[in-house]
């Protein structure tokens, strides 16, 4: 296969590099860019461009484990600079990472309007180690190269023709690039190394607040705002080798391995989205719009789906509808859709009767076997024998509900994640019926969603609920133990979570899982009696209810801590016992993930440790940069109470 071949437009070369699937510039495809460039002789210019659905989509992952070899991408594009003729990029797809790197060696930067460009190393635990820091500051403004190198964000050709990225957006690049080839071959411009730094802001703190927030512990935001600050106290040639210099220590880290893990997890989830067989979802209906429900029809909406969504009351259906455009307004105020044109593909009814003409139906109502197995009943009369019934249900057995089905090779549990419209987590669970067509068609579904499905056998909880389960009554043996509520909360947040979790069991409300539990034993099983307990009988359910494990004065969402829920807990709890240090918390609660997550591989319900990380990034935010509790903990990893 030619990996870089040449075509004359006159005078001008058009360079067409091939490397499918997205161009990466893996050492062959370098090399070949090299020795192409080295061979063009007596051209007036040319053009850099590919073949295939994408520019150049970045280095190749799969060498970072290792040093790289010659030419390194910064080399080809110091190359292209010191070229006596100029080179535009002609981009299409996407200009990612090493990709942008080299465009940016390129005199001018053409893209398709489809284009996105961005620099997105800090989301692998990297930086731009080719140029990519110190040519943006030569490029953009301070502020703006600061935002996309510690943001790993990516950008529309549009945006980036207005930051300056790119010098023109045009339907057809190629063309374009040609004809900014004659032009900057009649007026030439110094490249991006030989060019001065625009004014350095007055402070860098705003960017670096900024960056640090958004990093939540993560390193390698703060590294990329450093180097690029760097830019403006050296020569171009001490910055760049700066930047190397940082890009091959990250690679080295803990963070930059766990942040690969997630990312190769995350594509062998992209690949079970492909699955073939079963139909293809197109007029998708939703039973029950309450929280779930009218998070789902959301994000069913927002992928372009027609959506029915029946509620069992004229009132319940109005409040649906009311909640669901709510929903699309704020999707669409972060432009993710057009809210007219969305709720314009959205019909809500009122039971089963009214999803008749649907090919998929999510059910969403009470968490009650009962209910679930009479909606189904009425789902099978009202619904073609070929459309797929699924359960939204959290906890209770799916083989239950499949009981009573006359098709059950057409069920399985979706178990989306609250919120449902941003969460991007679904657990695949088939019962033992479930044809293998129907779980195709939900795997291209999940893709279509935009989300990551992972599949799970059937247990309590599946895997996300039952790892949580164990994580809050690990943090709670803590507290029983003398540990402050706060200081649990407190060493999560270190760790990297959002939240802590009993600041997370305040804001979900601590009623539902209480009622769980009094309904096991009411039915016999042996639940001990625990801290949640204590305080949900005593009415502090958690935000809702003003107060839970902390106090939330006047309507406040900021957690206080509780001189009542301190008194309610104090009969349960050893007072004065020594407290760990809060690397010592967030040890053992992620070693107690960990254990679960073992015990769930053992018995089958996941498939690969990697699943897992993924559940708990996606589902329960975990600390992406950690890798998830498996990786965190896998052998060989370095201790937690020192990691980060
Ligand atoms: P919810 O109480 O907010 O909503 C349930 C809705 O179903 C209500 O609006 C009710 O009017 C409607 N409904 C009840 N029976 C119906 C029927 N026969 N026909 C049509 N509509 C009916 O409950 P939520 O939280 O949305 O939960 C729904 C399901 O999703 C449950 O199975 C739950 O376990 C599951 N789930 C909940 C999550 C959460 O965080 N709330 C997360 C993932 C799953």
């Amino acid at each position: 296969m030619t990996l870089v071949s040449i075509e004359m437009h006159g005078d001008i070369a058009v360079l067409r590099a091939d490397n499918p699937p997205v161009n990466a510039l893996g050492h062959p495809l370098r090399a070949a860019l090299a020795k192409a460039f080295a061979g063009l002789k007596g051209v007036r210019g040319a053009v850099l461009t590919c073949a295939g659905r994408s520019f150049f989509a970045g280095a190749d992952i799969r060498e970072f484990d290792a040093a790289p070899q010659p030419p390194a991408i910064f080399e080809l594009a110091a190359q292209i600079e010191a070229l006596p003729f100029p080179v535009v990029a002609a981009i299409h797809g996407a200009a990612l990472g090493g990709g942008l790197e080299l465009a940016l060696g390129c005199a001018g930067r053409v893209a398709a309007p489809s284009a996105v460009l961005g620099f997105p190393e800090v989301t692998l635990g990297l930086i731009p180690g080719s140029g990519g820091v110190v040519r943006s500051a030569r490029l953009l403004a301070p502020g703006e190269a600061a935002r996309l190198l510690t943001t790993g964000e990516r950008i529309p050709a549009d945006e980036a023709l207005r930051l300056g990225l790119i010098d023109a957006v045009a339907q057809d690049p190629v063309t374009a690039a040609l004809a900014r080839v004659a032009e900057l071959a009649e007026a030439p411009r110094p490249p991006l190394s030989a060019r001065p730094l625009p004014p350095a802001p007055e402070s860098w703190e705003p960017a670096r607040k900024a960056a640090l927030r958004a990093a939540r512990g993560a390193e390698a935001p703060g590294v990329a705002l450093d180097v690029l600050i760097h830019a403006w106290e050296v020569d171009f040639e001490t910055a760049r080798a700066a930047e190397r210099a940082a890009f091959e220590r990250l690679r080295g880290t803990e963070q930059s391995a766990a942040l690969r893990h997630v990312f190769f997890a995350e594509r062998r989830a992209a690949k079970a989205a492909k699955a073939e067989g079963g139909p293809d979802i197109a007029r998708p209906g939703v039973l029950g719009g309450g929280t779930m429900g009218a998070g789902i029809a959301a994000a069913l909406l927002v992928a372009g789906f027609p959506v029915t969504l029946a509620e069992a009351s004229p009132e319940a259906a109005a409040r649906a509808r009311t909640r669901l455009e709510g929903l699309i307004a704020a999707a669409g105020a972060r432009g993710k859709v057009d809210p007219a044109a969305a709720l314009a593909r959205l019909t809500v009814g009122q039971g089963a009767e009214a999803l008749g003409g649907c090919d998929l139906v999510i059910e969403a109502v009470f968490e009650d076997l009962g209910v679930k197995r009479a909606a189904f009943a009425a789902l099978e009369a009202a619904c073609a024998p070929d459309a797929l019934l699924v359960t939204n249900t959290s906890y209770l057995d799916p083989r239950g509900i499949a009981e009573g089905l006359r098709h059950p090779e057409r069920f399985a549990g979706l178990h989306f994640f609250s919120p449902a419209q941003v969460m991007k987590l679904v657990e695949v669970v088939p019962v033992p019926q479930t044809a293998p067509g129907t779980e195709a068609a939900l795997w291209r579904l999940i893709g279509r969603l935009g989300k990551t499905g992972v599949r799970s056998g059937i247990c309590d909880g599946f895997i996300g609920n039952r790892i949580l389960k164990r994580y809050r009554a690990a943090a709670e043996a803590l507290v029983i133990a003398g540990a402050g509520v706060a200081d649990v909360d407190a060493a999560m947040r270190g760790f990297g979570f959002a939240m802590g979790p009993f600041e997370a069991q305040d804001m979900g409300g601590l009623d539902i899982a209480h009622a769980r539990r009094q309904a096991a034993r009411a039915a016999g099983a042996q639940v001990p009696r625990c801290l949640g307990d204590l305080l949900a009988e005593a009415g502090r359910t958690g935000q809702k209810a003003g107060g839970g494990w902390y106090d939330y004065p006047e309507g406040s969402r900021r957690p206080e801590p509780s001189p009542e829920a301190a008194r309610l807990l104090a009969p349960m709890r050893a007072m004065g016992g020594a407290v760990p240090a809060p690397a010592e918390i967030a040890a053992r609660l992620v070693g107690e993930m960990a254990a679960e997550g073992r015990a769930i591989l053992e018995e089958g319900i996941a498939a690969t440790p990697e699943d897992i990380d993924l559940v708990e990034i996606l589902g329960y935010g975990f600390p992406r940069w950690r890798g998830g509790p498996m990786f965190a903990t896998r052998s060989g990893a370095p201790a937690l109470a020192r990691a980060g």
